[in-house]
């Protein structure tokens, strides 16, 4: 092919140059400049030249984007997308190396094949007899997938041309060259090139396109992330550890509700759907413990109860620790300096370490109370009653009600529990076996968690 002009652009402020430039001499940022193609060798789209005028439409006569859903094959995996494969779809599946996206995307390929849909899976990192090896271990060797082992980007659009499947899985976006560019694969230049065209193309097909994208633990996203705009929804696959818990989550998504998950355990035989996350979190939960508390979280639309435990211990540094794994920071900062000021608790001298058990990340305020009930047990070495909490804590020590409170007493009693702690709740409908204790404050809280205990 013949070559293709490039030129580097800084992302900060705009300069252009034809040689690439460690740092920008225009605004001196750092490694800011990316390479982007600026007249195709082979032109891409319709000539130019004759520049016709975009057709304007009222809005009622714009056609209805509730697009028809096709089945993957794996329930729970449809239900993150919003209800299925949406045909000329993009999405950009995110996460850390190792925690499974090969699987996954594996695994949805071999069940939408399964379905009788036309699959074809670009396997850019492993060859197609590693890709076998692992489909062997997950029972889908035997599988009507297509397969095809290339980096090569124009090659890969040719390809896909020429099958023309329904689905169309790329693993990984990092992995692809293409010859219009100079920069090394994984480059933003490259990610970029090789997402657009492959986007512009299965737009154009009616294609479904799934995109894998390694995202690095210290936030070196830079790559994925300046996708996340030319994509119509944006997976990420989360977890800790080589086995147990996946949470894949819908974090983007133009076609759907975003915050939908779905959990996912990694056993030996790849990924499987866990349907009732509740009862599988907690199944582990020993007892009733100090530092350890029940929250109904609510996940896209459905209420999810995860254990927060707490860890309060004496500090020997100047300035104690305060982790939260799972929980926004910023609210566990507010959180415990409404406990002293509002719940009369001494945190100065301590080290305080929360963490949501399972992998699951709660950043909702709703989960206030739980990390409050949490602490408060924590340091009073004593174990919260038989009780699960929603409620956001305010600045003043007030308890705020949270919406979906019906739904989360719902869980609640689903689950068994004998209580909910939550806010004061006005016309809410409250399941029949289950008591709720209503709090105005941290003080009322404190109080429950007393009387409730001597019970
Ligand atoms: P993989 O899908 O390769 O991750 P990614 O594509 O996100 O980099 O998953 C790799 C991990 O999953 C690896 O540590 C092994 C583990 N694994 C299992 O535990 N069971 C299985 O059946 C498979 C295929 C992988
Ligand atoms: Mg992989």
């Amino acid at each position: 092919m013949a070559k293709t002009t490039t030129r580097y652009v800084c992302q900060d402020c705009g300069r252009t140059s034809a040689k690439w430039l460690g740092r920008c001499d225009s605004c001196g940022a750092w490694g800011s400049m990316v390479e982007e193609v600026v007249e195709r060798s082979t032109p891409k789209g319709r000539a130019s030249g004759t520049v016709r005028a975009a057709q304007a439409v009222t809005l009622g006569e714009v056609d209805d984007a509730s697009a028809p859903r096709a089945p993957s094959g794996l329930d729970l995996f449809d239900r993150v997308l919003g209800g299925g494969l949406v045909a000329g779809a993009a999405t950009l599946l995110a996460g850390e190396p190792g925690i499974g996206k090969s699987t996954l995307l594996l695994q949805v390929g071999h069940a939408a094949a399964g379905l009788g849909a036309d699959v074809l899976y670009v396997s850019a990192e492993e060859s197609p007899p590693q890709l076998r090896l692992r489909a062997e271990r997950l029972g889908c060797a035997a599988s009507d997938l297509m397969v095809v082992g290339e980096t090569r980007l124009e090659s890969i659009l040719a390809a896909v041309e020429e099958q023309a499947p329904r689905l169309l899985l790329v693993d990984s976006i990092q992995a692809l060259r293409s010859a219009e560019l100079d920069g090394p694969p994984g480059s933003i230049g490259q990610v970029r090139h090789g997402a657009d065209r492959l986007v512009e193309l299965c737009k154009a097909r009616q294609i479904a396109l799934f995109l894998v994208g390694h995202v690095t633990k210290d936030g070196g996203i830079a790559g994925p992330k300046s996708l996340e705009h030319l994509v119509d929804a944006v997976l990420t696959f989360e977890g800790e550890g080589a086995s147990g818990f996946r949470v894949l989550r819908a974090q983007k998504n133009r076609f759907g509700p975003t915050g939908e998950v779905a959990l996912f355990e990694m056993r030996d035989r790849g990924l499987v759907e866990v349907p009732d996350p509740s009862r599988v979190l907690l199944a582990r939960r020993r007892g009733r413990r100090p530092g350890s508390s029940v929250a109904a979280t609510l996940h896209g639309a459905r209420p999810v109860l995860v254990e927060i435990q707490a860890l309060v211990a004496a500090s020997r540094l100047p300035s104690p620790r305060r982790l939260a794994v799972g929980l926004d920071s910023g609210r566990v900062t507010l959180l415990v300096a409404v406990l002293e000021r509002f719940g009369e608790m001494a945190f100065g001298e301590q080290d305080l370490f929360l963490n949501v058990v399972g992998g699951l990340s709660v950043k909702e305020p709703a989960a206030d109370l739980a990390v409050a009930a949490a602490l408060i047990s924590a340091a009073s070495e004593r174990p919260l009653p038989d009780a699960a909490f929603f409620g956001e804590v305010g600045l003043l020590g007030e308890v705020r009600p949270v919406a979906h409170a019906a739904a989360r007493l719902r869980e609640i009693a689903g689950l068994g529990f004998a209580r909910a702690v939550t806010a004061p709740l006005d016309e809410v409908t409250r399941p029949n076996d289950l008591e709720v204790v209503e709090v105005e404050d941290l003080a009322g809280l404190a109080e429950a968690l007393l009387s409730v205990d001597r019970a």
